[in-house]
Order: structure tokens, then C-alpha cells, then sequence
């Protein structure tokens, strides 16, 4: 069975690891027009994922079901496609617009879907395991 948190915490630290190397490439050569993709990596991919996964990991059941796997799906598709659109966008080269906006709707879909989870999972009276 695919884990949920494992796999949130597996991309976090990919992402940070991206993250930073786009960061380290800019301050380089003080190229700083992808500063916004440097951010959302390191805030959507990292930070925000890395949260996911130990929200799974403190509420095992909630990382059971077909919900936490469209939550992962939606957040996983929707941050790898719109990192390059905006990539993209901010190199005046908008060729992804629609993508990209399809992207977006998907990050916000996933972040429903994640409300949903939360509030379900602390309505339980079963405690988290933190
Ligand atoms: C090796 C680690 C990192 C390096 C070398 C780095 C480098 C940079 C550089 C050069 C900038 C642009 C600064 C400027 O415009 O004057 C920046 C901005 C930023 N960084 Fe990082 N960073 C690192 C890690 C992180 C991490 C871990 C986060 C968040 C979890 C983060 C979040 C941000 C944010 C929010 C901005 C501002 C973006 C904006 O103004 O549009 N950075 N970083």
C-alpha cells in the first residue's frame, strides 16, 4: 500500500533540495528573476509537504482511503506542473498559461481535500500519536 507520508516526506526533501540549489544558483550570479520559483519550491514543495507528512504520520488513519491519495496526487501534479510554468512565465516565455492555471486550481483543490482531512481526523475521539 503506497504510504502517504512517506512519500509527502520523501518529496519535501527532494523539493528542499532543488530549492536551495536555485537558491545558491541566484545569489551566484545574482540572477535573482526566478526568486518566485525559488520560493514556492522551498514553501509548496518543502516546507508545505514536509507538513503533510507529519500531519500522516501523527494520524495514521487519517492517511488511509482514497481521499489522502487524491489530496498527494492533486499537490504533487499541481507543484510539478506549476513550477515550470512559472518558470516560464517569469522568463516572458508564458507557453504553459492554461496549464498553469489548471495547476493552480489543483494546488487549491488539494488544499481542500487536505481541510477535509484535518478536521475529520481531529473530530475523532481517537488521539494523535504526537
Ligand atoms: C541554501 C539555501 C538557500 C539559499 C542559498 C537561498 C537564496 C535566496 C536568494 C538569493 C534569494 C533572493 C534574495 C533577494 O532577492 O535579494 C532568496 C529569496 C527567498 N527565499 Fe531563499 N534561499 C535558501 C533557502 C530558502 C528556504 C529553505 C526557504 C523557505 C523554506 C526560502 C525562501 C525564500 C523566500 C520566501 C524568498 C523571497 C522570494 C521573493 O521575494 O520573491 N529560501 N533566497
Amino acid at each position: 500500500m503506497i504510504s502517504v507520508s512517506n512519500n509527502f516526506l520523501r518529496l519535501g526533501v527532494l523539493s528542499a533540495l532543488v530549492g536551495m540549489t536555485l537558491g545558491v544558483w541566484m545569489g551566484a550570479n545574482q540572477d535573482f528573476v526566478l526568486r518566485p520559483v525559488h520560493a514556492h519550491i522551498n514553501l509548496l514543495g518543502f516546507a508545505s509537504m514536509m507538513l503533510f507528512g507529519l500531519f500522516y504520520r501523527a494520524f495514521p488513519a487519517a492517511g488511509r482511503g482514497w481521499l489522502p491519495l487524491a489530496h498527494f496526487g492533486l499537490s504533487v501534479l499541481g507543484f510539478l506542473i506549476l513550477m515550470p510554468s512559472l518558470a516560464l512565465m517569469l522568463l516572458q516565455k508564458p507557453l504553459f498559461l492554461p496549464a498553469m492555471i489548471a495547476s493552480e486550481i489543483m494546488l487549491v483543490a488539494s488544499m481542500f481535500l487536505f481541510v477535509v482531512i484535518v478536521f475529520m481526523a481531529t473530530m475523532k475521539k481517537e488521539p494523535a500519536t504526537v
